[in-house]
Formats: C-alpha cells, sequence, structure tokens
C-alpha cells in the first residue's frame, strides 16, 4: 500500500513549498497537480487564444501530455486565471482525475508519495493516510504571490494580484464538480503567521504520528 499525503488549500498558501519540503524529508515522490491545469490552460491560450470553447479544451486534454511543455511558460497570472476557468470543466476534471491515480498507480517509490492541489483529499485519494487543508490570510497571499511574479519579471500591481486571487478563490470554492473545500479528515493548518520551516515541522510531526501509529 503506496503511503499518500494529500495537501488542498488555496492559491499562495504555501501548500507547493509544503508538499516539496515533504518530498524532500521523507522522500516521498512529489505530484503537483495544479501543473495539469496550467499546462492545458497554456495549450489552449496558445492553440485558440482566450476565446477558446469548452469543446476546445476537452479535445486538447484527450491527447494531452504534460511532458511535452516548458514548466516555466505555465506560472505566468494569465495562466493562473485559465487553469482555475478550465478547472471547473467535468469532462476536463475527469480526464485529469485518470491521468492523477495513474500517478499513484505507477509509483515505484515504497516511502510513499504526496499530493498536492483543490481535490486532493477529497476527490481524488479520499482514503489518504494524512490530509492538510492550508490557508492564509488574502494579503499575505498575494504578497508572496507578487513576489513571485517579480521574480519572473511580470509587472503586475498589488491591487490586480489580489483580484486575480479573489476571482480564483471563488471560482475555485464554487464550482459544481469537485470544489474546494477542507475535507472533514484534515488537518487545518494557516501559513499566515508562520514560515515555511515552521509549517513544515507541524505537518512533519502529524505524518510522523501516522507512519509510527
Ligand atoms: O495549484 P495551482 O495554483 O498551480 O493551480 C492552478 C489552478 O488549477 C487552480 O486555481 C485551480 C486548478 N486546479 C484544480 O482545479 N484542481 C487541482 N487539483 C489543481 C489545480
Amino acid at each position: 500500500m503506496t503511503f499518500i499525503v494529500a495537501i488542498d488549500g488555496l492559491a499562495g498558501s504555501g501548500k507547493g513549498v509544503l508538499a516539496k519540503g515533504i518530498s524532500n524529508r521523507f522522500n516521498f515522490s512529489y505530484f503537483d497537480t495544479g501543473i495539469l491545469y496550467r499546462g492545458l490552460a497554456y495549450l489552449s491560450l496558445k492553440k485558440h487564444g482566450e476565446n477558446f470553447t469548452e469543446d476546445n479544451v476537452i479535445n486538447i486534454a484527450k491527447s494531452y501530455n504534460i511532458d511535452e511543455i516548458d514548466q516555466q511558460k505555465i506560472r505566468s497570472s494569465v495562466v493562473s486565471k485559465y487553469a482555475s476557468v478550465i478547472g471547473s470543466i467535468p469532462e476536463v476534471r475527469e480526464i485529469l482525475t485518470k491521468i492523477q491515480r495513474q500517478f499513484k498507480e505507477k509509483s515505484t517509490n515504497d516511502n510513499g508519495i504526496v499530493v498536492d492541489g483543490r481535490d486532493i483529499g477529497t476527490v481524488i485519494f479520499p482514503n489518504a493516510d494524512v490530509k492538510f487543508f492550508i490557508s492564509a490570510s488574502i494579503d499575505e497571499r498575494a504578497k508572496r504571490r507578487l513576489n513571485d511574479f517579480s521574480q519572473r519579471n511580470e509587472k503586475i500591481s498589488y491591487n490586480q494580484v489580489i483580484k486575480q486571487l479573489q476571482k480564483r478563490d471563488q471560482r475555485d470554492k464554487e464550482r459544481s464538480v469537485a470544489p474546494l473545500v477542507a475535507a472533514k479528515d484534515a488537518h487545518l493548518i494557516d501559513t499566515t503567521k508562520i514560515n515555511k520551516e515552521e509549517t513544515l515541522e507541524i505537518a512533519s510531526s502529524l505524518i510522523i504520528q501516522k507512519l509510527d501509529g
């Protein structure tokens, strides 16, 4: 049985950083499921521009290989926006759900896997061994995102980032299929006032309890 850590949470909450930290500390394989949605949004925009239809996206998703996409190109604010938009298409979620579950089936890592996204603990791996739901204040998340964008030389204001995050949160939480919600058995961690090392310590002790149990 593969040991699974599922991490869900808001955009910019620090779930990716936490997932990487867990992967390093416990030697688990890491899967960032956001790249699937981002990659598909990127290809849809590239092929059809911003007026792509749901059918356009579904067709691309059917013969989709994330390994062929340059990871640097999927981090822009426009791709972030459309990743969340296409995430509300039920057929897209169905196709990407299969890819996410295959990651576990194909994993040869005997230690375990850590997977982050929006519906990992609720839909993709509801039987995960440990689940986390990560949040942080909108102000803190905007500051982190602004920092990411400035490292990529993307010019965007603090207010624009706040607006984008609010819209994305709303879309992710309100979609009819697999909305962003904490699983009932998830450990809630608010990272507003704690740094990444402290977050990793909190999560690690809960994982160790489960591994030892
Ligand atoms: O985690 P991220 O910021 O890279 O995700 C980008 C968008 O992709 C997010 O706003 C919604 C969508 N997404 C999703 O719907 N389900 C996931 N498991 C991961 C991402």
